[in-house]
């Protein structure tokens, strides 16, 4: 999948699936399973280290895992996620870390944030970096907003975000997340632009998802948000599986014969 495809997306009525991944492995499977997109998102400070946010990802752990999803991957889009602090600070800075990583391996980054990014998009995308850019809630911006809050319900929110989008469009980004906010808010949204909208928690009309990967599987249970459809279990399996193991060690029938060298 290349930027063109993936705006063509758009133009003839086809929706985008996009997942998060953040290893080899798993890069592996959603590209196996038929999906084309794959974000290499912060949100592997929660699902992968454990943190609380995103705000502790650093430039260095985020190429680490692009790396692997990029080595592991033949033609899907790989997205890398700039981290906290890695574009906030000047265009250059931006413009230098973005070019970190597609060394990795990344086609395209995503910035969160609005009408005050739109120097660094220009500026990356002159330098034939692709953006997507990520506005709604942010989570990098979690400790201003208090909390993990649907955006745009209030008209003075909205307008900021009509105003946001606007100004990311003209910036020159390939696409927008639009994050927990009002599905009609949403498709508004959608119409206006005529880049791919990506939603999560945002509603059914934009031009695209993206889910946690972690959460789709079932595999992230901390906090489940209302978005979010697990399509599998795939904790309870592992806490299962693992269980047996220890169960069939303990007891002995674990290696048999079958499984001994002789
Ligand atoms: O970090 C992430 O996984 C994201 C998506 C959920 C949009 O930013």
């Amino acid at each position: 999948m290349k930027i063109p495809e993936f705006q063509h997306h758009k133009q003839v009525g086809k929706k985008l699936t996009i997942v998060t991944a953040y290893d080899a492995m798993f890069a592996r499977i959603v590209e196996q399973a038929g999906l084309e997109v794959i974000l290499v998102g912060d949100s592997l400070g929660m699902v992968v280290q454990g943190h609380p946010n995103t705000l502790t990802v650093t430039m260095d752990d985020m190429l680490y895992h692009t790396r692997m999803v990029a080595r592991a991957t033949q033609s899907a889009l790989v997205i890398g996620d700039m981290p906290f602090m890695s574009y906030q600070i000047s265009v250059e800075e931006a413009l230098r870390n973005a070019g970190r990583f597609v060394q990795a391996g990344a086609a395209a980054v995503k910035i969160e944030g609005g009408q005050i990014m739109a120097d660094r998009v220009r500026a990356m995308t002159r330098m034939g970096i692709p953006v997507m850019g990520h506005v709604g809630m942010t989570p990098q911006s979690v400790n201003q907003s208090g909390g993990y809050k649907v955006t745009g319900k209030g008209a003075e929110d909205a307008r900021r975000i009509v105003e946001d989008v606007k100004a990311l469009e003209q910036a020159g980004v390939f696409a927008i997340v639009l994050e927990c906010m009002p599905a009609l808010l949403a498709k508004e949204l959608t119409e206006l632009l005529s880049v791919p909208t990506i939603g999560i928690g945002a509603g059914p009309h934009c031009d695209g998802q993206v889910l946690v990967l972690y959460d789709l599987l079932g595999l992230f249970d901390d906090f489940v948000p209302k978005y979010v459809r697990p399509y599998a279990q795939l904790k309870s399996e592992a806490l299962q599986a693992l269980k047996r193991y220890r169960d069939e060690v303990e007891s002995g029938t674990f290696p048999a014969d079958r499984e001994s060298y002789h």
